[in-house]
């Protein structure tokens, strides 16, 4: 008689609300559905090269799925990338195939972004059975329309903008908001399109000081004493990585003469509950993940297409991201709506 499948499951890179969603919806699809058996692997791909993880039982996956961040705990650890290592040393990347041997392991759910999804590619390559799972707040895994995260994001985002119009609208200033995003506008936009942003500057869209400043100047001639500027944590690439909002914060002062202050959101936009939409997104997401392994379906990553769960092959994901369109609907609406966005001469 064929003995039970094993599996794992780890989560990797940034934490973000809906990794508990995840590893409950995998977990329990895993154990009720197909009989199972679930081990989580600690702190990303460092706990598999230590060989630390504890089994996953129905009890453990209990009254998770509303909480923030890992259960299993998470790290930046590139298996792949060691240049450190000795040459007579066991590698990284062998270590996770040995301890993955020694478990017994039909499967791992690799859960991440861009990175672990290009770590979760190699080890694919290697011989393993790997499945991975988009996650981030970013939402810039390629290969996905979505990945769980950035909605709660946004709305955490979206939350922190309409806080800050009514200190805007009372003082009569500018007020700059950096959110997050690594190298793509995503959170930018749809926070910025949510509250209402005059400005939105994101990475994918080229801008110029004098632009943003000329409008803003203009919108205070129109007798609209105060402005939002949203601005991509990913433009500061131009500053020689300083914060991007203290440079445009003072740019604008400068420029317009009009009070401007600047608030970074930070990591206040990645933890805590995740919203519905993303206990959804992340539940089907894991689901999907424990069918496929049923189905004995490896070296694919979990994503949402037109809205329909589906899969995409890990070697078409690795080392490729997925930034926003200069054609997007909501660049195009909020342009008819002269929302600024650096580059529109006014
Ligand atoms: O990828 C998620 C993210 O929060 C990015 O938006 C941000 O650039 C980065 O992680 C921050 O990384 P760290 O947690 O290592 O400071």
């Amino acid at each position: 008689m064929d003995r039970r499948m094993r599996i794992g499951i780890l989560t990797a890179g940034g934490d973000c609300p809906g990794l508990n969603a995840a590893i409950r919806g995998i977990g329990k699809t895993a154990i009720l559905q197909y009989g199972m058996e679930v081990y989580g692997i600690s702190s990303g791909f460092l706990g598999l090269i230590n060989n630390d993880y504890i089994r996953l039982d129905e009890t453990l996956l209990s009254g998770i799925l509303t909480h923030g961040g890992t259960i299993l705990g998470t790290s930046r650890e590139k298996p792949f990338s060691d240049d450190l290592q000795q040459p007579n040393e066991i590698t990284k990347p062998k270590l996770m195939k040995k301890h993955y041997e020694e478990m017994r392991l039909d499967c791992l759910v690799c859960i991440g972004g861009n990175g672990t999804q290009k770590t979760a590619g190699l080890m694919a390559e290697e011989g393993l059975n790997i499945i991975g799972i988009p996650k981030t707040i970013d939402n810039d895994v390629w290969g996905t329309d979505s990945t769980f995260g950035f909605d709660s994001a946004v709305n955490i985002a979206t939350e922190a903008i309409d806080r800050l119009h009514t200190t805007a609208n009372s003082h009569k200033r500018i007020m700059v908001i950096e959110v997050m995003g690594h190298n793509a506008g995503w959170i930018a936009l749809y926070s910025g399109i949510a509250g209402g942003g005059d400005v939105i500057l994101i990475p994918e869209i080229e801008y110029e000081d004098k632009i943003v400043a000329d409008y803003l100047v203009q919108r205070a001639y129109k007798k609209k004493s105060s402005s939002i500027v949203v601005i991509a944590e990913g433009i500061r690439a131009d500053y020689k990585k300083k914060r991007a909002a203290g440079y445009i914060a003072r740019m604008i002062q400068e420029r317009t003469g009009i009070e401007t202050r600047e608030t970074i959101l930070g990591y206040i936009q990645r933890g805590g509950t995740p919203s519905p939409m993303d206990r959804v997104l992340a539940t089907q997401y894991g689901a999907y993940a424990a069918e496929l392994i049923a189905e004995k379906k490896f070296g694919v990553m979990v994503a949402l297409r037109d809205n329909t769960i589906t899969s995409v092959s890990l070697g078409e994901v690795g080392g490729k991201t997925r930034t926003v369109n200069s054609d997007h609907p909501l660049i195009k609406q909020g342009r008819f709506m002269d929302t600024c966005f650096g580059d529109c001469k006014i």
